[in-house]
């Protein structure tokens, strides 16, 4: 097998409990995603990630671990896990899944022993301190609902350190035992035969006075010392960082090719909203300037949508304020800094910009990343506390509870225009026109050319800003993409070099591209050099 697998593979990120209910409890499980492979892979998917399964109380949905080493009754066994591994890998399917490295449930026991008293021997697990005080210049993530990152233990009279909710402990990284626990965290699922990890909220392992307690030199460290033990024991299995930063500061965390193999993209995908609301590709191409070329066994990964809000954290307030005008305009669709919609709807459920947006998310640099249900269009419910409007049962079918569950499902799935009867798998799968026949084109026309196998691009000066116009090349082919913007009909100048003979892939023929080229509004086109 191929070790760099991840450096042109299509990810789908699945919220195990939304996905698919094999035994009529009403909640996904790691069955119900096995029964779905051959839909994932008809998709063209290459690597899943699962959402925590780990046991959990669930007040961040699974981020919030009561124990790291078995899953959750709802979700199956751990029996379930391995076998759902072995069939996904004889459908050519990897899978990664959370590990959750900067904090545990306030149910762990580590916590509960940690809080019992002063002297626990696991006190020291966790980030204590008699004062509210210290760490001033850290922000508050979670702002709607968190006042601060201390919470009083009134028992034992100390502060605890927290960067999300407060019944999320942050580990305490400076103490070596935590960091050879969570070493033996990550080998257990490894040797159950798991492709990697998506490391949760690394930016904030460690905390310094005087900084803002992110991507400190020490986080670095310990992240280091956890890919080397990868690379050792199990070459081939793969890092995706979550760190919501600038281009810059995620670039340490690549490392000289030593600490993550992948990192989110989080500054790119609020500017390809922005492009389609203006009509204008600058931001996009401006942030895409700044990124810094990365090690040759790494990659980016790119995202339209997850399971938390449109995080807005990586623009400016004028830009943030901008967005929220733009694409919440009713104020429950804000959530901290960002926008709890899914794809569907912040794009009003309109085809052609569904479609350019995915054009752009697979033909950038990195490795694309879809979220469940963005494949086929599915909606949202803003009736749902928090983020869990974005985190619905997988519409399948138009038959009760949409084919997810034969129970009662945990959460309605949805209903009305972007609803389950209208909006599924079934209706879609077969249809040649449909937005799910789309995106599996793309997925595969992508997958068949190695110029999107890169992590370089260059941008076109093709004379009109409502046209992103990029040259991707890799491996000896070079594709010149071409994304329309606006709602009018644009024409582009395509530099003399460009102008030569090329295989539209869409169309499937030959186009001899002069110096002059009109697109359609909206419209896109891939075009291999011949
Ligand atoms: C990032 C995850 O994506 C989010 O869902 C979670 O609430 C926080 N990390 C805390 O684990």
């Amino acid at each position: 097998m191929n070790n760099l697998w991840y450096k042109n593979a299509v990810f789908y990120e699945i919220s195990v409990r939304a996905f698919k209910d094999s035994n009529g409890d009403g909640h996904g499980d790691l069955r119900g995603i096995t029964e779905k492979l051959d839909y994932l892979q008809t998709l063209g998917v290459d690597c899943i990630w699962i959402m925590p399964i780990y046991p959990s109380p669930l007040k961040d949905d699974g981020y919030d671990i009561a124990d790291y080493y078995s899953v959750d009754k709802t979700f199956g066994s751990l029996d379930d896990l391995k076998e759902l591994i072995r069939a996904a890998h004889e459908h050519n399917i990897r899978i990664v899944m959370d590990l959750v490295l900067n904090h545990t449930s306030d149910e762990h026991p580590w916590f509960v022993a940690s809080r019992s008293d002063r002297n626990s021997p696991y006190r020291d697990y966790y980030v204590w301190s008699d004062t509210d005080q210290k760490y001033k210049d850290t922000r508050i993530i979670f702002v709607d609902t968190e006042p601060s990152n201390w919470t009083l233990d009134e028992k034992t009279g100390q502060y605890y350190w927290h960067r999300f909710y407060a019944s999320q402990p942050d580990l305490n990284f400076d103490n070596p035992k935590v960091q050879e626990e969570m070493l033996n965290v990550a080998r257990f699922w490894l040797d159950l035969g798991i492709d990697g990890f998506r490391a949760d909220a690394v930016p904030y392992l460690i905390e310094r006075e005087g900084t803002n307690c992110e991507n400190l030199p020490e986080t670095h460290d310990y992240l280091k010392k956890l890919r080397a033990f990868m690379e050792e024991n199990y070459p081939g299995r793969i890092l995706l960082c979550e760190a919501n930063q600038y281009p810059e500061d995620v670039r340490p965390y690549f490392g000289d090719g030593d600490e993550f193999h992948m990192g989110f993209h989080f500054p790119i995908m609020p500017r390809i909203y922005m492009a389609l609301k203006k009509g204008r590709f600058a931001d996009m191409e401006e942030i895409m300037r700044r990124t810094p070329a990365i090690p040759e066994n790494c990659q980016w990964c790119t995202f339209l949508r997850n399971h938390d809000e449109l995080t807005l954290e990586m623009v400016t307030p004028e830009e943030r304020q901008w967005m929220w005008e733009q694409y919440a305009p009713e104020p429950r669709m804000k959530l901290n800094m960002g926008i709890r919609r899914r794809f569907a709807p912040l794009l009003d459920n309109d085809r052609r910009k569904m479609e350019l947006a995915n054009s752009i998310l697979f033909t950038l640099p990195g490795s694309p990343i879809i979220y469940y249900g963005d494949e086929i269009g599915m909606g949202d419910n803003l009736d749902l506390f928090d983020r869990n409007g974005v985190r619905t049962p997988m519409q399948w079918d138009n038959v009760p509870n949409a084919g997810f569950s034969t129970g009662k499902p945990f959460i309605e799935p949805i209903k009305g225009e972007l609803g389950y009867e209208r909006v599924n798998v079934a209706c879609q799968i077969n249809n040649p026109d449909s937005f799910f026949r789309s995106v599996k084109r793309m997925i595969a026309l992508r997958k068949s050319h190695a110029a999107f196998g890169g992590s370089g691009m260059k941008w076109l000066d093709a004379g009109n800003p409502a046209v992103a116009a990029y040259i991707r090349e890799h491996d000896g082919e070079t594709v010149l993409i071409l994304n329309n913007l606006s709602d009018a009909a644009e024409v582009v100048n395509i530099p003399a070099e460009y102008q030569t003979t090329y295989l539209d892939l869409f169309a499937g023929q030959n186009i001899a591209v002069k110096d002059k080229l009109t697109l359609q509004p909206y419209s896109y086109l891939w075009l291999v050099k011949k």
